[in-house]
Order: C-alpha cells, then structure tokens, then sequence
C-alpha cells in the first residue's frame, strides 16, 4: 500500500554531511516502516530503495534516469562530464561496450591481476625491515599497473606516481566540500588535460596498439557512429585507471581484518594461488568495510513505486552499505566471515558494494578486477611477514569515503 514507509520531511542533507555512512541506516531504523522511506535531498524529494526486490527496480532502466541525476560536485570529481555513469538507453548500452569488452575478460582480468602482483613484490621486496604505508603504496602499485595494462602511452615513473595520488585525490575528495574537494578538482583537470592530449597525439601518430584499453578508447564508436572526443576519452580512460587504484581503500581494509583476524590471515597464507578462500575473502571485504554509501538516480515522471506516483524530480538513493548489513539478507552482518562465501555464491542483487543489476545496466563494469586484484593483494600480505606497529585503525563512519586513520602502516620483516 502506498505511503507504509517511514516519512521524513526535513531536508537531511547536513545529516548526510555529518553523519556519513550512519545516515540511512539510522533513518531507516529511526523511520521504521514496509514501504520505501521518504526523505529530502539537496532540495529534492527522495525515495530510499533497499532490498534485492529494489535493486530489481532499480536497475530497471525504465525506472531510474541517470542523466541529470549526479551533481556538478561529484562529475568534476570522481566521474567526470559525459562519463558512462550518466547516460540512459541506448547511449549507454553502446559506451558500455567498451568496458565490458575488456574488463569481464578472464585473461585480461588474470593478466591484470599479475601485473598487479609483480609491483607488488617490487615495492615490498625492497623495503625488508622497514616500515611500509600499504594505502598509499597500494595506489602507487595498482597505478603503474593499470597504467601498464591499460597501454597508456609512457608516462615517466614521476608521472604514474602523479596519476596514483590524482585518482586517490578524486576519490577521496568528491563527497565533502572544502580543501579536499578543490585538490579533487584540481586532480581531475589535471589529469582530463594530460590523456586529451595523449589522445590527441596517438590519433595523430596512429602508435596505440588496437588490443590495449587505451587503443579501445580511441577507437571506439558510439551509438551514432562517431567517435569519442578526446575530453570524452580521457574522461573514460580515467573511469578505468582511477577504480582501479581505488582498490587500495580494500587493500588497507584487508590488512585491516588480517590484523584483526590471525585465523583469517593464517587461512589466506596456507592456500595455494587459485584457492577460493582468497576470493571468498575479496567478497567479505567487500561487503563488510564501508567504502560506497548509496547510490542516485532520478525516477522519470509519472513512476508508481509501491502505489505511490511519486513527484515530479524524485530522486531515487540504493542504500548500498545498509543492504550490505541487513540481518536479514546476512547472518551476522557485522561479523567479519569469508566463509559465509565459500558456503554460497553471492547473489547478484545481494552483494551491492559496486551496484547490482545486469552489467549491461550501470553495474560496474570492473567487479571482476576488483575480486581478481584483492585476492591476489589478500594472498601477498598474508604471506608477508609483517607486523602492525601500535597506530590509529579506527575507520571512522562519518567521513566518506573513509579508511583505517592511519592508512595502515605495516613493518615488512627481514
Ligand atoms: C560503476 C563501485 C572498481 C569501472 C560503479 C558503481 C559502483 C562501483 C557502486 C555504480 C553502479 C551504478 O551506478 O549503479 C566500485 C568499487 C570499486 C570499483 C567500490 C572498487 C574499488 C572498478 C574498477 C573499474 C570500474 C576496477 C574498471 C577497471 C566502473 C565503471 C562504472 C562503474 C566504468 C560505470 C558503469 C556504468 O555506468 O554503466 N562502480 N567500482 N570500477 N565502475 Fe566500478
């Protein structure tokens, strides 16, 4: 029946601000109720969706716009203007392609992953009886990798490692207003402005080889047959190169549990390199740490959710990390257990920590590199011998994106 849900009138926009993660979680169990909860956003009415059956709805296109529906803020940091996550139909389906192509690819994923595993080594192996900071060396390893894998054109060592703390910027920057959102700012167009031009020269020289991403890039044709600008292209190269170094926020939850859990540690070191605990373990990770809170998108007009009509300009939020803990769906959720994956797969409208749906949709693209890179990075820490000198590991749940405080540093044995 309409209108069972849990009503909220108030803008609760400094709520989001200050409360972070804790915010629809704490509504919905402040506003308990059936029915989708009705709360208000930047000036707009919302509807929050929670649930696999919402997740359903969610992803069904015809029920969630995307163009429109993300703000300047968070396109001029973390996505970028004209990216894939704010096209509809059959524009969408077409710049999809591109990434499905590439990233749901099971050799170049393993391939990825190794060259993940290499740096990895690389870093560690120099630095014995030293003390290692594993978030920021992490963004470092996964950026001359994707950099690598992705066939950009040569930057120097200098330049990756620029790339690793732009993309770490953009990330950490795009939910808060203030300094860290003008260095997010200033990432992004730092970075749009230097793979424009590399995209521009590759035209140019006709020198990307055709089988990397970044040949895919520049080769790519959109639904009306053109080809992408070279903004648009750098915007999109960035979409595969900055998730990818985001994957050092799990590397530090990862050592996170580990330091937490010596049983589980100990499990991921006995375990050969294709064993399913490791993967287990990425899912768990996944699931368990905070890192998206909730996802937007704008409901067309005349949508009836739940025998409501809902206003015109209602925007509907996917209570991503409240899912992800819903007793319900998890026995146990705030108990940190790889095993409960290894017991059953997870189902796709189940495990949102990077959307649900089919991936034709605006599920992401890269879950597949995600799992692959953590179980690696999950195996190589476990059989690191390493020590977690006194620090601060809290992970604090208002500020978004969070992480441990004190990044995790570790000391790697001799
Ligand atoms: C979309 C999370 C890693 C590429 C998304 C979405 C989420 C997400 C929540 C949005 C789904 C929606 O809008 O409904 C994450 C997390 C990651 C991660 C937490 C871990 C670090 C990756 C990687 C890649 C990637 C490794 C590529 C190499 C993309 C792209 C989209 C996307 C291109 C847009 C898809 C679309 O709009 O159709 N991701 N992602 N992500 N992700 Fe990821």
């Amino acid at each position: 029946a309409a209108g069972t849900g849990g009503t909220v009138t108030a803008d609760k926009t400094l709520a989001l601000l200050l409360k972070g993660y804790a915010w629809l979680p704490g509504l919905r169990r402040d506003h308990p109720g059936d029915g989708p909860l009705r709360t208000r956003l930047m000036g707009r009415p919302v509807r929050v969706l929670h649930g696999p059956e919402a997740v359903a709805f969610f992803y069904d296109e015809r029920h969630a716009r995307r163009h429109g529906a993300l703000p300047g803020p968070v396109l001029d940091t973390l996505f970028g203007r004209g990216a894939v996550h704010t096209l509809d139909g059959t524009d969408h389906r077409a710049r999809k392609t591109l990434f499905l192509e590439r990233l749901t690819e099971p050799a170049a994923v393993g391939a990825l992953a190794e060259r993940v595993r290499e740096e990895f080594r690389a870093v560690v192996g120099g630095r014995r009886g030293q003390e290692v900071h594993l978030f920021d060396e992490a963004a470092l390893v996964l950026a001359r990798a994707v950099s690598d894998w992705a066939g950009l054109p040569g930057g120097d060592r200098a330049a990756t490692d620029r790339l690793a703390r732009d993309c770490v910027a953009m990330v950490d920057g795009f939910a808060t207003p203030g300094p860290r959102h003008l260095r997010a700012r200033r990432a992004r167009a730092r970075q749009e402005e230097l793979l424009s031009r590399a995209v521009i020269q590759a035209r140019e020289s006709g020198a990307a080889a055709a089988d990397t991403p970044f040949g895919a890039v520049l080769s790519h044709r959109e639904a009306d047959g053109s080809l992408l600008d070279p903004h648009t292209a750098a915007v999109e190269l960035l979409n595969i190169v900055r998730p990818t170094v985001a994957i050092a926020w799990f590397t530090a939850f990862a050592a996170h549990a580990m330091s937490r859990r010596p049983d589980v540690r100990r499990r991921l070191a006995q375990e050969g390199d294709r064993g399913a605990y490791a993967v287990s373990f990425a899912h768990e990770v996944r699931r368990f740490y905070p890192f998206v809170p909730f996802l937007g998108a704008l409901a067309p007009d005349g949508l009836v959710l739940d025998g409501e009509r809902l206003p015109h300009g209602t925007m509907l939020l996917l209570d991503v990390f409240g899912q992800n803990h819903d007793p319900e769906l998890w026995e146990e959720p705030y108990r940190f257990d790889p095993e409960r994956f290894l017991r059953a797969a997870p189902h796709r409208d189940d495990l949102i920590p990077q959307g649900g749906g089919p991936r034709e949709g605006h599920r992401c693209p890269g879950e597949d590199v995600t799992v692959a890179v953590l179980s690696v990075l999950a195996r190589e820490l476990a059989r690191l011998d390493f020590a977690v000198p006194d620090q601060d590991l809290r992970i604090p749940l208002n500020r978004i994106p969070t992480r441990p405080r004190s990044g995790v540093r570790l000391v790697v044995g001799a």
